[in-house]
């Protein structure tokens, strides 16, 4: 029997899904079938992030330097996205989950952003759920495109740049309209950000695993949310403080 979801589950959790490659060359696979595994762990992942009760889901999919991967993986993975977006269009509407993306998509192949909009679009009125996707994502690109758009607003007069404050400045990241994550979770024993949100990770609870990404199941998940509901988050203050509430 599974065991019961915590209490109180964090509202985003952000993963990054590493360790296809590795789980294909234990078995003697292309590095292409470890990546097909890992869609199938996308499938059991999205749904028991509802199950437990997470809002946001974010997944590191396709980062801005996975370009210098080979060719024939880049189009694989390529492929597999357009797979993954045809084959949940529908599941996505059932269960009512709104998918969005951050990243430089317009430098994606032409039928994957059409794959991508159709699927944005169809369920862009959900509110409950959210499934975001990282592709052609990079933490120091979406930093160097907010300050560019800042930068804009402020020649037109709609940003003072006397009063910039993360609040105002961080409305230009591609994150604008999500929460910060609460969990970040990585598999395949790697312990760092890859250039992954890192801002946005500011106060994120980190969870790493040596699971590899297609052998990940809900238990895992299970499993890092109990973690993280074992946490202390102090935001800078006092356990004191936390226990009795601010003065
Ligand atoms: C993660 O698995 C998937 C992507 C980066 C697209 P990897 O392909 O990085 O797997 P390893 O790290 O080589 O095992
Ligand atoms: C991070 O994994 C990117 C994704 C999971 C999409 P990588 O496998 O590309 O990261 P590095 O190169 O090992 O840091
Ligand atoms: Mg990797």
């Amino acid at each position: 029997m599974s065991p019961p979801p915590p209490a109180q589950p964090p509202l985003h959790v952000a993963i990054i899904m590493d360790g296809n490659g590795r789980w294909a060359k234990a078995r003697g696979l292309p590095r292409l079938e470890g990546h097909r595994r890992g869609v199938e762990t996308v499938r059991t992942v999205v749904d028991a992030a509802r199950e437990l009760g997470i809002r946001y889901l974010t997944l590191y999919a396709f980062s801005a330097e996975n370009w210098k991967r080979p060719g024939e993986e880049v189009s694989g993975l390529m492929g597999l996205l357009d797979f993954f977006l045809k084959r949940e269009l529908n599941n996505l509407i059932k269960e009512k989950v709104r998918l969005h993306t951050i990243g430089r998509t317009e430098a994606l192949p032409p039928n994957v952003q059409r794959e991508l909009e159709r699927v944005k679009e169809a369920t862009k009125h959900f509110t409950e759920w959210n499934l975001v996707l990282a592709l052609n994502y990079g933490a120091q690109t979406e930093a160097a495109d907010a300050a560019r758009a800042y930068a804009v607003a402020v020649q037109a007069g709609r940003e003072n740049s006397d009063e910039a404050t993360w609040e105002k400045f961080s409305r230009y990241f591609y994150t604008a309209d999500l929460p910060d994550p609460d969990l970040l979770i990585r598999t395949s024993g790697e312990m760092r950000l890859s250039n992954f949100l890192m801002l946005q990770l500011a106060y994120a609870e980190m969870v790493f695993t040596p699971t590899l990404w297609p052998d990940f199941g809900r238990a895992d998940l299970v499993a890092a949310v109990g973690e993280f509901g074992r946490r202390e988050r102090r935001f800078g203050a006092t356990t004191e403080q936390i226990k009795t509430g601010p003065r």
